[in-house]
This record gives structure tokens, sequence and C-alpha cells, in this order.
């Protein structure tokens, strides 16, 4: 219970103090096009519970995306395509209970909107309708289906360049847009994606020069993972921000924080000291009230509390 104990309690609402000097306006996807605007640099980062999300937004990350790498870190999956759109929408509600600052954005798992463009939009309905998403995020240049969302009135964010739900297409993770042809033909999927209404779009895994590019001629913010630091923002996956992952990290990562060494220091701590009988000690633990404590070795001595 401890854990979740943050100052405000725990619901839809929390009331939690965000840190000194965070504003606390409600991001919406018409405020990340106003902060494009103003030149104001978006920060991003995926979460996944609702600690992690909480934190996140009490620290003023702008926008919480609920990314379907959930399937690798927190899953254990080898990609992200496993995870499914039930599981999707338990933790987009985690992280919307936590979240009173940022904008909730839902990934679209695999599968989810492949079908028909009604599927894709009724899948979508349901992070809005039963997780409380503000926006939802899809791979590649689905044009018809962010046209068909827009009218829905679901707000989307476009993705393109290494989109890893197309890891076999792709014949793994590799950076996207680099001949000439492929960089115009990635810059025209970004132009229809922003035509047809998408609010924001994440670049991942594409050179620094075509990412510049594209975010000088879109009006709709570029936020970047792999893609240099020219975007509108960036976006981080919150196991890689902390050192929470366990393999080599990619090259755009950018290790704030080893989280995976206190975690484990702590808990091997915990194990020696239960192994040592160390924890916990006589002010860990609750005691009786005096008189209950001479009833209850009266009932020692007579065997009376054996009966019982
Ligand atoms: O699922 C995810 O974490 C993402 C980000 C890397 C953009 O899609």
């Amino acid at each position: 219970m401890s854990v979740t104990n943050f100052p405000g309690g725990i619901g839809p609402t929390p009331q939690g103090t965000p840190a000194t000097g965070i504003p606390t306006t409600k991001i919406t996807m018409p405020a990340l096009g106003e902060m494009k605007r103003q030149g104001r640099a978006i920060c991003a980062l995926t979460a996944y519970d609702y600690s992690s999300s909480r934190l996140a937004d009490e620290a003023g990350v702008d926008l919480i995306l609920v990314g379907d790498s959930l399937a690798m870190v927190v899953l254990g999956h080898e990609n992200t395509l496993a995870v499914t759109v039930d599981e999707m929408l338990h933790h987009t509600r985690a992280v919307r209970r936590a979240v009173r600052r940022a904008l909730v954005v839902a990934d679209m798992p695999f599968g989810s909107y492949h079908g028909t463009v009604a599927e894709g939009v009724a899948n979508a309905v349901r992070f809005v309708k039963e997780a409380g998403a503000e926006a939802v995020k899809i791979e590649g240049p689905r044009v018809e289906l962010v046209r068909a969302l827009c009218e829905a009135e679901i707000p989307v964010v476009g993705h393109l360049g290494l989109t890893p739900q197309s890891i076999h297409r792709m014949g793994g993770y590799r950076v996207q847009g680099r001949s000439a042809d492929a960089a115009l033909t990635l810059k025209a999927d970004a132009h229809a994606l922003a035509e047809a209404g998408a609010g924001a779009v994440v670049l991942e895994g594409v050179p620094r020069e075509l990412a510049a590019a594209i975010t000088a001629e879109l009006a709709i913010p570029t936020i970047g993972i792999g893609a240099g630091p020219d975007c509108d923002g960036q976006i981080l996956v919150f196991h890689d921000l902390v050192g929470l992952t366990f393999g080599p990290a990619a090259k755009f990562v950018r290790r704030y924080g080893d989280a995976g060494a206190v975690i484990r220091k702590a808990i091997e701590d915990y194990r020696d000291d239960v192994e040592r009988r160390a924890f916990p000690s006589d002010e860990e633990s609750y005691h009786l009230p005096e008189a209950a404590r001479r009833a209850l070795d009266g009932t020692k001595k007579t065997g009376a509390l054996r009966k019982a």
C-alpha cells in the first residue's frame, strides 16, 4: 500500500503537488501545436503504470505515451507484435488514473487497425471510451484511417520511420529514409498524415537531416526518437531513461538514471535482512495493548488459547 501512497491519494483526478515551477495547465493536442508555434520543446515519455506515469506527470512531461513497447519492457516479449488491445487498455487505464496534466496517448497495438478502417475506428473508440485516452497513435502512413479517426473526434499521433510493428517487413530494427527515394517518400508520408488531420507525428530511427526537413515543413509538431535534436519534441521509453532494461541500449538512448542498480541493491539488502532475521524490527511491528497482552500471557499459561 505504501508504494502508491502519493500525496493526494489515488483516483482519476489525483491532487498531488507537482514539482516546483511545473505549469499545471492541462496539455491537449491543440496545446502541442501551440508549443511548436511558440518554439517550446515538447517533452514526451512512455509509461505503462500508475506510479511511473504519476512521477512523469509530476515531473512536467507534456505527453505520456502508453506505448506498445510495454510488450517488451513490461511483458518481456521479443518484439511489440504480441500485445493485445485488452492488455493495452488495462495499462492505459492505470496511466489515466495517475495523470492530471500530460496528454495521455494510447498506442494502437499491431492488428488493431490493420484490417478495415471501421475496425480501426472501433478499436480506437475503446481506448477513449474504456480507458480515458485523449489520443491514439498509429504506425505508418495510414492516411484514410487518420481521416476517419479525426471525423470520429479522436486525435491522432502518426508514427513514421522505424515503425517497430513493421519489423518483419523491414527485416529488423533499421534506420529508415536513408536513400534519396526513401527520404522523399517518408517526407511525403508526413505531409499526408498532417493533411489528413494528425495532431503530431513521431519520427523514429530516421537521419537527423530528414527529421529536420520534415519538422521545418510541417505545421504540426514532430516528436523524435532516434531522429536527432531538430524535432519539435523528444520521446524516450521510460525503462531506457531510468536504466531498467537488460540488453545494450540503442545509440539514441540517454540513460538518466540507474534504477535497475538501485532496485537490485534494495532487494538484496531486504533478502539479507530477512535471512539474518534483522527485518522486521520491534518498531516495525504492531503491539497488543497491555490488557490484551496480559490476557494472552494468561491463556498461554492455561492453554486456553489452544482450546479456543
Ligand atoms: O511504443 C513505444 O514506446 C513507441 C515510442 C518508441 C515512440 O512507439
